[in-house]
């Protein structure tokens, strides 16, 4: 009977598909509670590659209830596309166990068009967004304009709405970003098939949420995109638009914070970032490169090469402030492998001082100089590891170091995409403190 909630610790791809993956066995239940189809989350199993965007990984198992919730902002196109791509390996997407809050916004065509424009007219000041409608969709949410899934069940209301925020999402289109003009009857008749199709899955979440806890069942949080991603926390303004922290898991499925147990932040052992915004301790040289090209670190939703470079232990000290993380899942420390050193940033240097956490003006990040702890490499192949034992001695000093810093413990190692490449270091649903 665990509450469990994961989040990315640095900024997304920290490999939380991966790891929600080997965790769901233990649990009756996955649900989403933020973000939209900016998520890639990819897990390797049983010989076969799964890309997940809107569906909760937890899907790969069978009798597991995915829930999406409330918190999400999803493309109702999107989701039949991803539902179709799934059925097709012969995975249940039945409403039995699939299911959708009737409170989530929906991505419709005029958010994708507005978050393009918008992109492609800031030039030298992009956000690197995902194009996938996901601020402008978060925007009519807070404007009290969006329109919900449940909206699907009603079309006189759905006609309304949608023919009343098109006036103004037109004018921003044609007017300003000289885009076609969209016709409210157009996307409201492509519509209709598609809340055919949604109807038998659209659901009260909370409330399947507490029949899951009545019965006894244990829920796995599954969180997209990562802390310093965070709309309040992260690195303004190259955020994404949605509370990524572990407290919004709670409101975006429809939880009482009260009934949560645990947080396990999931952190690469070393940091990547997609998109624009500060990145001290970026490596631009042919570290990075090694490390981007052995952790074949490429988007999985827009196809960039992601960003690369040393574990930053400020940043995930803020990450353990802001999610009150009980312990890491440590992930991709296969690929630190064949490196002389490996580096972890201890503190920033910003205006002169030495700092502990990122600096919130928003130039701030961009300014610090990374102050770095180098520890010796491994040239062991980790990948067959499963026990901690397993690991050579210096990987197990980072990995110690990494506890040291963070003053977390370090719960499970991934070393390797598959499911079983997982050094587990403690039970899962009934975590004991101390360290194998
Ligand atoms: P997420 O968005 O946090 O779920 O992460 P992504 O799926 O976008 O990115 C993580 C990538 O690394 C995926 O391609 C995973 O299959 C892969 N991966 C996860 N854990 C490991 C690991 O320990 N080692 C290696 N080499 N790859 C991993
Ligand atoms: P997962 O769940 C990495 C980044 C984008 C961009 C910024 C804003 O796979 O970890 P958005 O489209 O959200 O408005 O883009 O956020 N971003 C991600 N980076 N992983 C993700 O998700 C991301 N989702 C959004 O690259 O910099
Ligand atoms: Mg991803």
């Amino acid at each position: 009977m665990s509450k469990i909630v994961i989040i990315g610790a640095q900024w997304g791809d920290e490999g939380k598909g991966k790891i929600v993956d080997r965790l769901a066995p233990d649990m009756d239940a996955v649900v989403r509670f933020q973000g939209g189809h900016n998520a890639g989350h990819t897990v390797s199993a049983g010989g076969r590659t799964y890309k997940l965007k809107l569906i909760p990984s937890g899907i790969l198992h069978k009798n597991k209830i995915c829930l999406v919730g409330n918190g999400v902002v999803l493309d109702p196109r999107e989701f039949c596309g991803e539902m179709d791509a799934l059925s097709a390996e012969g995975l249940d997407l039945s409403p039995r166990r699939l299911k959708i809050s009737r409170k989530c916004h929906l991505i419709l065509p005029y958010h994708q068009a507005l978050d393009q424009a918008r992109e492609a007219s800031k030039a030298g000041a992009r956000i690197g967004t995902t194009g996938r409608g996901i601020g402008p969709c978060y925007e009519d949410k807070a404007a009290r304009v969006g329109i919900r899934a449940c909206d699907l069940e009603d079309f006189d209301l759905l006609r309304r709405k949608i023919t009343e925020t098109l006036k103004e999402k037109n004018t921003l289109l044609t007017s300003l970003y000289g885009q076609k003009n969209l016709d409210p009857e157009t996307l409201i008749a492509e519509l209709k098939p598609v809340a055919a199709r949604l109807a038998p899955y659209l659901t009260d979440v909370s409330e399947e949420l507490s029949a899951v806890e009545s019965r006894g069942g244990s829920i796995l949080f599954e969180g997209a995109q990562g802390a310093h991603l965070d709309i309040d926390h992260g690195t303004y303004p190259y955020v994404t638009s949605s509370s990524t922290v572990a407290g919004n898991a709670a409101a975006g499925a429809g939880i009482a914070p009260s009934r949560l147990h645990r947080v396990i932040g999931i952190a690469k052992a070393y940091t990547t970032r997609v998109g624009s915004g500060a990145f001290p301790t970026e490596l631009t040289g042919e570290t990075g490169k090694y490390i981007q090209e052995k952790g074949a670190e490429v988007g999985t939703v827009t196809g960039r090469k992601r960003r690369c470079g040393w574990l930053d232990a400020v940043i995930l000290r803020e990450t353990v402030r802001l999610c009150g993380v009980n312990d890491f899942a440590l992930t991709k420390l296969d690929v630190l492998s064949g490196l002389p050193e490996v580096k972890i940033c201890t503190e920033y240097v910003y205006r002169g001082r030495r700092i502990n956490y990122p600096p919130q003006a928003e130039n701030g990040p961009a300014e610090v100089e990374p102050v770095y702890e180098s520890l010796p490499g491994w040239q062991e192949d980790l990948s067959a590891a499963r026990a901690f034992s397993d690991l050579p001695e210096a990987a197990r000093n980072f990995v110690a170091r990494v506890e040291t810093l963070t003053d977390v413990p370090v719960s499970m190692i991934s070393v390797g995409a598959n499911r079983e490449q997982t050094v587990m270091r403690r039970s899962v649903p009934h975590p004991a403190p101390s360290a194998v």
